[in-house]
């Protein structure tokens, strides 16, 4: 009989969501448990509550490693992640197992690329200086020379590891009728055609020039600090980096320091180094702009991964392709 754990608690209540997609795959006898608590479970409660299991449900904040698959045991088949980052999942580990990975891109997308938008100008236009001066009853009246920040109009945005989530945050950019460059292991032309017209560029060439840098690549090893000391260097003077995509692509005390020195000016974070803790040299830094980790926090697309999460694990189940399965290493 298959049994379904559920590893946090969803936007959503997946217990009907399954019960319908089961019924429908004529999948009889199907246990759902739904660990809400497991994010904070010690290594041996959470390894007791995955005996057996045949899927997991899984949070970003999981490790799904050797340990964990060997704890669930031989009838594993299926880890759907709810997100569509996946570094929390040992791939490798996973493929020996010929366990299926699955995520969910199609709701994070969206919500994603509005994030990084707010973030682009929050930073560039020094909201959070403006919050604190409003909120600490400091703020002395208009002047005509109180918090300028940059001209975005008509500048030129950088969207590094430009996949689904790049191409949407390069989307929104052409209001600001903005030059657009991308990173990305091979030519998007979807973003290169009109009306976004990018164009792809070397990461050290684009950072030389981008008054706004959007990092929306996956994290992997060729990508940790991906963003060090050197890369930060070359950034603009005036310019601002925002990450919406996991926190290790950006070397944090790095990035402290480069804030100090104005390159960039400013930096807008919806993910961090070492989540749930945020660098001390940030968390009260004034051009920092600090998140915690609610890229693709909306009430519908949340919803929407719950069902897509649910429909990954039955389809697995039931002997067919899941919709969005993510290639073995
Ligand atoms: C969120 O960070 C996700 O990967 O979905």
């Amino acid at each position: 009989m298959p049994k379904i754990v559920v590893l946090l608690e969803c936007v959503g209540d997946p217990l009907p969501r399954f019960e319908a997609a089961l019924d429908a795959a004529g999948i009889d006898g199907a246990s759902v448990e739904v660990v809400a608590d497991a994010g904070v479970r010690s290594p041996e409660d959470l390894h007791a509550a995955v005996a057996g299991a045949s899927a997991l449900l899984a949070p970003l904040t999981i490790a799904v490693d050797a340990a964990l698959l060997d704890a669930a045991g031989p009838g594993l088949r299926v880890v759907a992640n709810y997100a569509v980052g996946f570094d929390n999942i040992d791939r490798t580990a996973c493929a020996a197992r010929e366990v299926v990975v699955c995520n969910g891109p199609p709701p994070m997308t969206e919500p994603t690329a509005d994030v990084a938008w707010g973030l682009l100008l929050a930073t560039i236009r020094r909201f959070q200086e403006g919050i604190d001066l409003v909120r600490t009853g400091t703020w002395g009246g208009y002047d005509a020379r109180l918090l300028l920040g940059h001209r975005l109009h008509r500048g030129t945005l950088l969207v590094v590891g430009a996949g689904r989530i790049g191409a949407a945050v390069a989307r929104r950019s052409i209001g600001w009728e903005m030059e657009v460059l991308y990173t990305a292991r091979s030519p998007k032309p979807g973003l290169e055609a009109a009306p976004i017209s990018a164009r792809r560029c070397e990461l050290e060439d684009g950072l030389r020039v981008a008054d706004a840098v959007v990092l929306t690549t996956a994290l992997n090893e060729e990508t940790r600090h991906l963003m060090d000391r050197r890369r930060l260097a070359l950034m603009k003077p005036g310019s601002v980096l925002v990450n919406v995509s996991r926190g290790p692509v950006v070397d944090e005390q790095a990035l402290a320091e480069a804030l100090d020195a104005g390159r960039p000016m400013a930096a807008g974070l919806d993910v961090h180094e070492h989540e749930p803790r945020v660098h001390p040299a940030l968390l009260d830094h004034p051009r920092a702009v600090l998140l915690p980790h609610i890229g693709s926090a909306t009430h519908e697309d949340r919803e929407d991964l719950t069902d897509i999460c649910v429909t990954n694990i039955v389809e697995t189940l039931a002997g067919r392709v899941a919709p969005f399965v993510v290639p073995a290493p």
